[in-house]
């Protein structure tokens, strides 16, 4: 069994991991990226975040040509060659995947094929196709990420009963598809099948839907995700599935307890959330200590109770979102080379790809409101504003809740087009420290969706121009 040394092993070749390996690498580190996936980019790029966003921007496309082109007075005769509509998805990962390997080489960071298991503090070995090596280091940094939380009563297949995963590479558009858990998961990929024909119901244990969310936001999302054609069932949970040849038919209950109903559908996703992903790292052997839900405990730097061995990423407290990885990432390399990384997670962006957008920063009002906060409220609908118009996506507003002492921004929540471009003016402005009147005198262009975050700043005031 050979071995080899390196100033830092990285577990795991996703957002958080290989961002960390390149970082840590441009810091002068020599580094090297265990990943036991055939491809790295982890599940964002191979099964997360881009596949479905690639499926997003072809349903949308397909959608608006056989819906919407017909207001501009365009005929079209559309049809769906799914085939071609994977290909470019699968094309569209292999490039992206294939680009991170690109970076590796760049940086000089080393990339191990296989999984790695921590056997000691310094020590990793790493199970390969054919054999297996140890690796050793001064540090090692876990950066597993997460995995499907299971549903009791319901058997992932990846055929009929599905995981994101299934979800993405369906071979043909089931006619009824049932999703459980009304998250960012299931309202995207949901989206995807309904635009591309499937009759979709939406099953939530709450009695909302996308809970991190700000609630005026996700009321007003289920409703035009209700106009697009989507059922919702909330306050209800699915308690078993029962998958023949031909059908899957599901137990659903309500919450509060009442009838069992059961309801037919071709396909089911299961997508209930995401929990941290740990197997076979050895943490029990070595001793590193994890939380109540299995998220490895970290300090301040990202250490763990072990010396010598960090944790990032999902696999630790915080959203579970891709650039919160990488943002944990960078701080944690940061630290390690003596400089002064920092993660502000009161400012991590969150953005679902439903239609339109939805995304939020800071605080919700919900969150305002329950620690009695003071605060002014401004509001800017998209049927006001003029670009909005032009591109016909009308649904949705701008939302700033500002301190009503300071001014200071709070949160920002947005629903309509583009709306994941559009909040990062505001993470800046917060990023900053400022406040609604400083956005409201920032000049922006005309005729953009931007201004809608300029009026609903000068609303914060009362002096709204457009509405
Ligand atoms: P999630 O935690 O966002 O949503 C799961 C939903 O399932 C919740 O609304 C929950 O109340 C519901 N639920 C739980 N148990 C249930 C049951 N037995 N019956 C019915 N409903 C039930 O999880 P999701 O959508 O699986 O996403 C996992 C992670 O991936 C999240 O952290 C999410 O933010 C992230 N993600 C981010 C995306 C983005 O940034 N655009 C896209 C997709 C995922």
């Amino acid at each position: 069994m050979s071995e080899k040394t390196y100033d830092l092993i990285v577990i795991g070749g996703g957002p958080g991991g290989y961002v960390a390996a390149i970082r840590a690498a441009q810091l002068g580190m020599s580094v090297a990226c265990v990943e036991k996936e055939a491809t790295l980019g982890g599940t964002c790029l191979n099964v997360g975040c881009i596949p479905s966003k690639a499926l997003l921007r072809s349903s949308e496309l397909f959608a608006e040509a056989a819906h919407g082109f017909a207001d501009h007075g365009i005929k079209a005769d559309v049809s769906l060659d799914l085939k071609t509509l994977m290909g470019r998805k699968d094309k569209i990962v292999g490039d992206l995947t294939a680009g991170i390997a690109y970076l590796f080489k760049k940086n000089k960071v080393t990339h191990i094929s296989g999984a790695g298991r921590i056997t000691a503090p310094g020590s990793v070995v790493v199970a390969g196709a054919k054999s297996e090596q140890t690796l050793t280091a001064g540090r090692i940094l876990i950066a597993t990420g997460s995995q499907v939380t299971p549903l009791a009563g319901v058997e992932i297949d990846e055929t009929r009963i599905v995981s994101s995963t299934g979800a993405l590479a369906l071979k043909k558009v089931p006619k009824r598809l049932v999703v459980v858990g009304a998250g960012f998961i299931g309202l995207e990929l949901g989206s995807v099948w309904r635009r591309l024909g499937a009759d979709v119901t939406v099953v939530e244990f709450l009695d909302r839907i996308t809970p991190p969310l700000d609630l005026e936001i996700a009321k007003t999302l289920q409703r035009t995700l209700k106009k697009q054609g989507m059922t919702f069932k909330l306050g209800a949970k699915v308690t078993a599935a029962k998958a023949t040849k031909t059908k899957v038919t599901l137990d659903v209950e309500p919450v509060k307890g009442g009838d069992v109903e059961k309801l037919d559908c071709d396909v089911v996703l299961v997508s209930v959330g995401r929990g941290p992903y740990t197997d076979g790292l050895g943490l029990d052997e070595i001793g590193v200590t994890r939380d109540a839900h299995g998220f490895i405990t970290v300090d301040s730097s990202f250490a763990t109770n072990v010396d010598g061995i960090y944790a990032i990423g999902d696999v630790i407290r915080g959203p579970m979102l891709a650039h919160k990885a990488e943002e944990d990432g960078v701080a944690c390399t940061e630290i390690m080379a003596g400089q002064a990384g920092h993660v502000d997670y009161d400012l991590v962006p969150g953005v679902i790809y439903t239609s339109p957008q939805g995304a939020g920063v800071g605080q919700t009002e919900e969150a305002l409101k329950e620690s009695g906060v003071a605060y002014n409220k401004g509001k800017f609908a998209f049927s006001a504003n003029g670009y909005a118009r032009c591109l016909g996506e009308t649904d949705g507003f701008v939302k700033i809740l500002a301190d009503a002492k300071s001014d200071r921004v709070l949160g920002v929540h947005i629903l309509g087009p583009d709306a994941g471009t559009l909040i990062h003016e505001a993470v800046t402005a917060m990023a900053f420290g400022g406040s609604a009147e400083d956005i409201a005198r920032i000049c922006h262009a005309h005729p953009t969706l931007a201004e809608a975050v300029k009026e609903a700043a000068l609303d914060v005031g009362g002096r709204v121009i457009h509405a």
